[in-house]
């Protein structure tokens, strides 16, 4: 073991280091320069066989040798990691300027959105959700909610009529049917809500619209008055306007309550119609087969249109039915 073995051992460690040329080729040439069989490493072990003046000296010399190859070591190591990251930056670039194909997600239109919300919100409260057929007949639509054919209150209401027109059968004008649809097949308690589409004979204009929406609410159970339906309609109309929102009745006359109210809103202060309703007339609860002495209730009726419309400034009817997706995707797609 001589200086200039030494010395060699380090400028070979040293010269295949920095030639390795990633870092698999430098894991080789690590093994060659400092494993087991490195001439370093055997170096290394003979030194118990010297006398121990001889291996002070061969020891540090060996140590220093060691700390030489270990420092080339690091330093290739260093180099070729910096060189592999920038290789893998190189190479598994992702171009994010590339063009997409985009495609619209389908939505909800808003007055399906405004329906689901006002479900929920009273669904929450234990109502039941009920619908309807929209090709209802005479009797459900009118009669049996105490408008006979010859009453005033049946020309308010432009029908379109199926024909042949004895058939009795009618596009609804009002979500009223499915109350008596209920109240046939279903004892009090009664907690529905009955959103559907409804039809009047109306032209197509900034307000009015021949096919719209309405929602219903009616409860029958012992002991209802109007305070229910006034606390009800209160947090109905908070839940769809605001929390500063307050409702106000005015009289009215609907020929299936009595007695017969209008409920507006106050919203951006000022005013504004809302809906109808009033305490299930005793007519029509006995007509369903309610006993009168025990029960009592309460119906109210808007449309969603007019919700939607006033909740959001919406001043064009066109908008709510053209289904332009400029206008619906403003509401979100609520799905
Ligand atoms: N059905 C009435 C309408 O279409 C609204 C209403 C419902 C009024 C329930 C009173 C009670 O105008």
């Amino acid at each position: 073991m001589n200086p200039a073995d030494i010395a060699s051992w380090i400028s070979d460690a040293q010269k295949a280091f920095s030639a390795a040329s990633d870092l698999d080729s430098l894991k080789a040439a690590r093994l060659a320069h400092t494993g087991d069989k490195a001439p370093i490493s055997l170096a290394s072990r003979g030194l118990g066989s010297l006398s121990p003046e001889e291996k002070a000296s061969a020891g540090k010399m060996i140590g220093d040798a060691k700390a030489e190859i270990t420092k080339a070591l690091a330093a290739a190591t260093e180099k070729l990691e910096i060189a592999r990251d920038a290789k893998v930056l190189l190479e598994e670039v992702v171009d994010i300027t590339l063009p997409v194909q985009r495609t619209h997600r389908g939505g909800l239109h808003p007055i399906s959105i405004i329906k689901n919300e006002i479900s929920d919100f009273f669904i929450e409260q234990g109502y039941a959700v009920e619908e309807g057929p929209e090709l209802e007949s005479g009797w459900l639509n009118f009669d049996a909610l105490n408008i006979p054919a010859d009453h005033p209150a049946r020309t308010m209401q432009d029908t379109f009529f199926i024909e042949p027109v004895d058939s009795g059968v009618v596009l609804r004008t009002h979500t009223s049917p499915v109350q008596i649809r209920t109240m046939l097949t279903q004892e009090p308690p009664i907690y529905v809500i009955c959103p559907g589409r409804t039809f009047r004979a109306d032209e197509l204009d900034a307000t009015h619209s021949p096919v719209f929406h309405q929602v219903e609410g009616l409860v029958v159970d012992k002991g209802i008055t109007m305070a229910h339906l006034k606390g009800t309609l209160d947090n109905f109309a908070r839940h769809m306007f605001g929390p500063d929102v307050t409702t106000r009745l005015r009289p009215s006359f609907f020929p299936f309550t009595e007695p017969s109210a209008e409920v507006d809103v106050f919203f951006n202060n000022r005013w504004i119609e809302w809906g109808g309703c009033g305490m299930v007339n005793p007519k029509v609860l006995a007509t369903c087969g309610i006993d009168t002495d025990v029960y009592t209730g309460f119906a109210f009726g808007m449309g969603l249109e007019r919700t939607l419309m006033v909740r959001h400034g919406i001043t064009d009817m066109h908008e709510i039915v053209e289904g332009d997706l400029r206008f619906t995707r403003q509401f979100g797609v609520g799905l």
